[in-house]
């Protein structure tokens, strides 16, 4: 990604993960969700940038992070279009398209207040009934939802 040439808009980092082609709207949810906001390290943030194929997209660079399966799903619920890519010594040794599970467990909240997950100590599952825009509905109560709300 580079300007006419000149210069880079965000420089290369030596090792971590690169989460690319992040709808613009959502690279701030992405830091929240992912807890990037008390992350101790270098973390490059590009948003509003131009894509060819997104128009405005965002890209966060994570110095020294690998991320878990459990957070990888989390960045598909909020990034469907994201790439993962995990970079050592300044090369690409990965590079994968998240993809939104079937099921969701736990990670969200059921919004209905009277579901059994939110009375009881109980996990919460939801199916996805559609992925983009992305529709969850849940297990128990089976109220569908559009607005996902992650747990704590
Ligand atoms: N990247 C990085 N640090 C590196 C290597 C790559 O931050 N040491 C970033 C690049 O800036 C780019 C992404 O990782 O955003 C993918 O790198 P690369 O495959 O080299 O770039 P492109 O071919 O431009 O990828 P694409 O067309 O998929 O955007
Ligand atoms: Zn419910």
């Amino acid at each position: 990604m580079t300007t006419n040439n000149k210069e880079l808009v965000v420089e290369k980092i030596d090792n971590g993960t690169v989460i690319d082609h992040i709808p613009a709207e959502r690279v701030f949810k992405i830091v929240s969700i992912l807890g990037l906001d008390k992350y101790e390290d270098e973390i490059l943030i590009g948003t509003n940038l131009c894509s060819k194929k997104y128009g405005k997209k965002g890209i966060l660079k994570i110095k020294n992070k690998y991320f878990n399966q459990e957070e990888i799903d989390k960045i598909a619920i909020v990034a469907p279009t994201a790439t993962i890519i995990i970079i050592k010594d300044y090369e690409v040794v990965e590079k994968k398209h998240v993809e939104v599970p079937e099921r969701i467990h736990k990670i969200v909240k059921c919004i209905n207040p009277n579901c059994i997950t939110n009375v009881e100590e109980i996990d919460t599952n939801f199916d996805v009934v559609n992925k983009e825009p992305i529709r969850i509905q849940c297990h128990y109560c089976e109220k569908t939802m559009e607005e996902i709300q992650f747990q704590d």
